[in-house]
């Protein structure tokens, strides 16, 4: 079977990025028991992932009885103990009840983080018992097709710790720089070609296992293009910020990824 038609029947993965939002824990509590509720009604079909401040995670995560939500960190450190003020370690995640965390996203990329520290972090989720959802994109796109170098390196060095035989445990998100927080997301057509591009990527350094690596798009992913993006453009799931931080825009969009 065509993987195009294994990944249009399978569950697909929603995470909702929530960045630094929102202000208070009594709103996030009220916007996680709306998610919650929307996520519970769609569990056969969609896996929700929230990712919360940090800050919130286990008090949120004490709210769940069943697995009608998962939850991931927004950042990890590689590093299981010792003296990195202000970071969180895979373990105290872990302890927190994330089951994922997100490494290498554009906004820390864009304050420093580099694709060792993502190898490192990747690494560290993986012995931890964590899946890390390795974010990678470029920032511009010219027509020498400079990107699919840039996302190649950033897969190889990302990838290149995962230990032999897990690169299945790996999920990757997909987010071109340009799309994130703007106004319109990249063509299915487009992120089809990077989906075959990122298993090719990935089967040549870690062998053919990879090929069916989870493959997430994100930026600016709303209700309007949620199933397009699904069904045309290769992935197994998105990764959403802006649409994911109001929960009755969340809904219509989980509700649009349980139709497709
Ligand atoms: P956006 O952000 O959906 O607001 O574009 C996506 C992301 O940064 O993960």
């Amino acid at each position: 079977m065509q993987h195009d038609t294994i990944a249009a029947m399978a569950k697909k993965i929603v995470v909702a990025n929530w960045k630094m939002n929102p202000p208070s824990f009594r709103e996030a509590k009220k916007l996680f028991e709306a998610e919650k509720k929307a996520a519970a009604a769609l569990a056969r079909r969609v896996t929700v992932v929230i990712a919360p401040p940090a800050l919130y995670l286990r008090a949120l995560a004490s709210l769940v009885r069943g697995a009608s939500t998962a939850f991931a960190a927004q950042n990890v450190h590689w590093e299981s103990a010792g003296a990195f003020t202000g970071e969180m370690s895979c373990l105290q995640a872990r302890d927190a009840k994330a089951a994922y965390a997100l490494v290498g996203h554009a906004e820390r990329r864009a304050a420093g983080e580099t694709n060792d520290d993502a190898r490192k972090k990747v690494a560290a989720c993986l012995g931890a018992g964590l899946t890390p959802v390795l974010c990678i994109g470029e920032a511009a796109r010219n027509a020498e097709g400079a990107h699919f170098d840039y996302v190649r390196e950033q897969l190889r060095i990302g990838t290149a710790d995962v230990p032999q035989g897990k690169v299945g445990k790996l999920i990757v998100a997909y987010e071109p720089v340009w799309a994130i927080g703007a106004a319109a997301a990249m063509k299915p057509r487009d992120m089809h070609e990077m989906a075959i591009f990122i298993r090719k990527v990935l089967a040549e350094a870690h062998g053919e296992g990879a090929l069916s690596v989870t493959i997430l798009y994100g930026g600016a992913v709303d209700s309007t293009n949620a199933a397009a993006m699904l069904e045309e453009g290769d992935v197994d799931g998105l990764l959403v910020g802006r649409a994911s931080i109001e929960a009755e825009r969340f809904r219509i969009l989980l509700n649009a990824v349980a139709e497709r």
